[in-house]
């Protein structure tokens, strides 16, 4: 079986994957695709594929990169990487969210700059989560894993999820954590109104999908004192970042890093390339279908 695959791959995924199936760098005739999220798996790549086409197994959790209907559609399966990311994508949003509340990136860059300092009482003083009420939007295992992180810090926490109504959260949330998929209901779901909402004192944290934050919203709310800060990990249009946000103190930024350590990767790789043995080799449905 042909697996036309989209981008690099760890070397011990590509070598599980090597072993079980013809690797192809076209989707001419490809019986299956192994994608990355950055991969748009429209129309147009299922019709160059072909109508042998079984199954998309997308090296991701988030799917908003394949048009789910078009696959439906032809018949083709669509696979991807839950649990295995959980635990790390949670775990960066919480580290993002102390790095924006205890100003660890803006002194980073203080020292760098070689600025004099030296300790005293009220110099770069932050935030603590201990006693901050974090709203999670998307209560889903990465969001409910964050909520777990953020409670040992001695944060509480609310939630809101589809269909909620999300004026409570924002108004009353000392941290707004983003965890929903990207779909056409969550795109802007973070928009001008949504980040008026939000208290002066609130910060934003996106681990999502960027294009659930109307990134030009959030660089005028910034500019206009409206939140306190913004801890992003995607972005609107990656890897473009809006040019207002570099010179921004009070916002950290991270390379689309959620789930982005060796063993992760691999696990997700190694799902990935599981879901096509399933189809394959064994005639079953993968158990991480979408
Ligand atoms: C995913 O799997 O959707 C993540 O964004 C990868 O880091």
């Amino acid at each position: 079986m042909r697996i036309y695959v989209t981008g690099a791959l760890p070397s011990a995924v590509a070598a599980e994957l090597a072993a079980d199936f013809e690797v192809s760098d076209t989707p001419e005739g490809a019986d299956g695709i192994l994608s990355l999220l950055t991969t748009p798996v429209d129309v147009e790549l299922l019709d160059r594929a072909g109508a042998q086409l079984q199954i998309v197994a997308n090296y991701a959790v988030g799917v908003n990169n394949i048009d789910l209907e078009a696959a439906r559609g032809r018949g083709v399966l669509v696979a991807n990487t839950p649990d295995v990311l959980t635990r790390p994508t949670a775990e960066l949003a919480v580290t993002l969210m102390l790095t924006l509340l205890r100003r660890v990136a803006e002194g980073d860059r203080l020292i760098r700059r070689r600025e004099p300092w030296g300790f005293s009482l009220e110099f770069m003083l932050g935030e603590s989560l201990d006693g901050k009420l974090v709203g999670i939007v998307g209560p889903g295992r990465i969001g409910r894993e964050t909520a777990r992180l953020v409670e040992a810090f001695g944060a509480q926490t609310l939630f809101a999820g589809r269909g909620d109504e999300l004026g409570r959260l924002l108004g009353d949330a000392d941290v707004v954590s983003l965890h929903c998929p990207l779909t056409p209901e969550t795109h802007h779901l973070i928009d001008a109104a949504a980040l008026a909402a939000m208290k002066t004192s609130a910060v934003l944290v996106n681990t999502a999908r960027g294009p659930v934050v109307d990134e030009r919203a959030l660089v005028e709310a910034l500019s206009a004192g409206e939140i306190a800060g913004a801890a992003l990990d995607v972005y609107e249009d990656e890897p473009s970042v809006a040019e207002e946000l570099l010179a921004m103190e009070n916002v950290v930024l991270s390379p689309h890093l959620g789930s982005a350590t060796r063993p992760t990767r691999e696990a997700m790789g190694m799902l990935a390339v599981e879901a096509l043995r399933a189809v394959f080799l064994r005639g079953e449905t993968p158990p991480n279908l979408v």
